[in-house]
């Protein structure tokens, strides 16, 4: 049996008579963490913890979360604060650099991005080749990780630091191009090239629909800047632990896409929307669906409810829903779902079982309203969840590296057959 007391900064474990003593590392807000780097060779056991539920990565200096206040943060800055007064860009530059950009830098950066816009044709081929109504995840995926064949300059894209900056702006550039053209490939619509002149997100949005509208390009950058980046998520670690076999960013970011998309993360947007569709058209009875979500045998659950770190109501949540009527209102658009979704959101905030797990509305229980007072249809939400969390992961990569980070190789506890002799197949 092994039993853990706390000792000033160790702590010790006790495995049968054996004790042994653990660093205990302090975050910036006091937070915990017991190093078990040494474990296995000094105890012989590993930890087990599926999910990852209790085990930290990395330590890191991007983002903090504290769920159990639903507090988020960016290199210190407040997320509220962020959404409000920051731009996209400005968000990215602070996430990469660890600062606020300057007047002067941020132009410079913005100046870097424009040069970098422009996919070579193939790519466009590339996607001219898939059928039309492929999931648009999946043509993102097939376009980012497809890049590395037609950009190979930028295949090591860690050790020579002007490469990896041209890695860098090339991907940020480039995923609003690709997100763009993928809308108008899945609906059959001529592709718009680029305006150089036109600024970050106005550019994405002249690319989806030949228009912007200023009131749509401010809401979609908070939107944008409410995604920016999420500490160790499932996507974020999937990037950390693909970039730590040294793969170029690129495919990093590929492996990212891929994680993102499941219904449990980045597609939980898109399943928000058709649940509260779904809803709408079974007659709007909330307190049904409530009863389906709270009932085990019924594989229902409420989507864009609850999450692994926040215990509280998720602080991009409540921006979010500040966001919906001022957009809606601002569009001269109604949307029957939202009523629904502000009823399920009552009903559940009142009801036990949601309570007494510390379920909330997570970020992507009102996002999808907004994206598609946009114009955004239900199948490319998690794209443009992509397009928001893509400084993020460059970050992490970046970071992983920087720290010099070793491989990402999870241990396991075997519970398989032990030894047995082959049989021959005539004997079986
Ligand atoms: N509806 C009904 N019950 C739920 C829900 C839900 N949305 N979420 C969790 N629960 C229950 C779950 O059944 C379990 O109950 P019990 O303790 O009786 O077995 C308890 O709450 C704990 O849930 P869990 O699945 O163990 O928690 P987790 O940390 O493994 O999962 C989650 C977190 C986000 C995957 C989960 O809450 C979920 O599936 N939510 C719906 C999907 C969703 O909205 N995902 C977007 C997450 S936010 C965007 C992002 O960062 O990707």
């Amino acid at each position: 049996m092994a039993t853990i007391t706390e000792m000033n900064e160790t702590v010790e474990m006790r495995i049968g008579k054996e004790t042994y003593s653990l660093p205990v590392v302090t975050g910036t807000y006091n937070e915990k963490g017991i190093d078990i780097s040494q474990l296995l060779s000094q105890t012989k056991h590993v930890t087990l913890d599926t999910g990852f539920k209790n085990t930290g990565s990395t330590m890191s200096s991007i983002t903090f979360i504290d769920g159990a206040k639903g507090i988020l943060q960016h290199r210190g800055y407040p997320i509220e604060q962020l959404a409000d007064q920051a731009t996209f860009t400005e968000l990215m530059l602070l996430l990469l650099n660890g600062e606020l950009p300057t007047q002067q830098e941020l132009s410079t950066f913005e100046d870097n991005l424009k040069a970098h816009v422009g996919l070579k044709g193939g790519l466009k081929r590339l996607l001219d080749a898939m059928p039309e109504n492929t999931h648009p995840m999946c043509m993102l995926s097939v376009m980012v990780n497809a890049l590395p064949g037609f950009y190979r300059a930028n295949l090591d894209s860690w050790s020579d630091e002007q490469v990896r900056w041209d890695s860098i702006y090339f991907i940020l550039a480039n995923l609003p191009v690709m997100t763009a053209y993928i809308y108008r490939h899945h609906h059959r619509l001529a592709y718009i090239d680029p305006d150089p002149s036109l600024g970050y997100v106005e550019n994405f949005l002249y690319m989806m629909f030949g228009e912007v509208d200023e009131d749509v390009a401010d809401a979609l950058d908070a939107l944008l800047v409410l995604h920016g980046d999420h500490e160790q998520n499932c996507s974020a670690a999937t990037v950390r632990v693909a970039g730590s076999s040294h793969v170029n960013l690129f495919s990093a970011i590929g492996a990212g896409v891929n994680a993102l998309w499941g219904p449990l993360h980045g597609g939980a947007n898109q399943a928000v929307l058709e649940m509260l569709e779904a809803i709408r058209e079974d007659g709007g009875d909330v307190e049904r669906y409530i009863n389906k979500a709270k009932d085990k045998d019924d594989p229902f659950r409420l989507m864009g409810f609850g999450h692994r770190v926040y215990k509280n109501y998720d602080p991009r949540a409540r921006v979010i829903k500040k966001y919906v009527d001022r957009v809606l209102g601002k569009l001269g658009k109604e949307d029957p779902v939202v009523d629904i979704a502000k009823g399920l959101e009552k009903a559940a905030l009142a009801d036990d079982y949601f309570s007494s797990r510390k379920l909330f509305p997570n970020v992507d229980f009102y996002s999808g309203i907004i994206y598609r007072a946009m114009g955004i249809p239900v199948d490319m939400f998690t794209v443009m969840f992509a397009l928001g969390r893509l400084p993020g992961w460059i970050s992490q990569w970046a970071e992983m590296r920087t720290n010099n980070e070793p491989i990402g190789r999870p241990r396991q506890v075997y519970i398989g057959p032990a030894t047995r002799d082959y049989v021959p197949i005539d004997q079986r």
